[in-house]
């Protein structure tokens, strides 16, 4: 008898600690506060392959116009600086959009950028170096690199999905064939060159 009693209470003790653990999970996945979801805080990883030069916000519109953003893409700017590319992809077509940088200074300013125009629910900030990413899950991936910067990543875009979209502001990619060259001169700036590759890329034959 005393035997069946401990069974009965170690059998309600166990149930109500998994009960507990249920409720904090979903409370915790709410509020967006899994472990996987958490911010982690940006350290200094490497030297960052090429500076911090912000693109305008006219070409930014214009590069996103250009990729056709549409609803179901999924946006990946590859080093994001302060993070407007993948805030407007959010705010203008309501389009989830991820943002990596190396830097720890533009991974906060991004994260802020995110949280000041309140797309968090659409937009992450990862600071991750770009050359390791797994880009499968991006539909349009933006750029403004250098020209070398996006011959490097070539191997990674080849594993895009057919169909998506590949905008770089100002640099081309060797060796590969550009659907669109646009010439776009916003008033009062300098002019300014969107390439839009398509994939699966069109190499150039040697
Ligand atoms: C020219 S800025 C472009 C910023 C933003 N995409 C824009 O167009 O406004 C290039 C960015 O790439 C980042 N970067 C450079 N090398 C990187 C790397 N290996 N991995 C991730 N980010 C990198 C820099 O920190 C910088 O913020």
């Amino acid at each position: 008898m005393k035997r069946l009693w401990i069974l009965l209470l170690g059998a309600c003790l166990l149930a109500v600690t998994s009960a507990v653990l249920a409720f904090e999970a979903a409370t915790a996945e709410k509020s967006g506060q899994t472990a996987a979801a958490k911010e982690e805080e940006p350290k200094f990883i490497r030297t960052p392959d090429v500076i911090y030069v912000p693109t305008p916000y006219e070409v930014v519109e214009k590069m996103l116009e250009v990729a056709q953003v549409k609803k179901g893409d999924v946006v990946y700017d590859l080093g994001c600086g302060d993070g407007r590319i993948v805030v407007t992809a959010a705010k203008k077509y309501g389009v989830r959009a991820v943002g990596f940088d190396i830097d720890p200074e533009r991974i906060k300013e991004a994260r802020e950028n995110v949280r000041k125009n309140g797309v968090e629910d659409l937009v992450r900030i990862e600071q991750k170096d770009i050359f390791t990413l797994d880009l499968s899950e991006a539909t349009v991936v933006t750029l403004y690199l250098l020209p070398q910067l996006n011959v490097k990543l070539i191997p990674q875009l080849e594993k895009l999905k057919p169909g998506s979209r590949i905008v770089s502001h100002d640099f081309d990619m060797d060796g590969v064939i550009p659907d669109k060259v646009i010439h776009f001169k916003p008033k009062g700036q300098r002019e300014h060159t969107i390439y839009l590759w398509t994939t699966p890329l069109k190499k150039e034959k040697n």
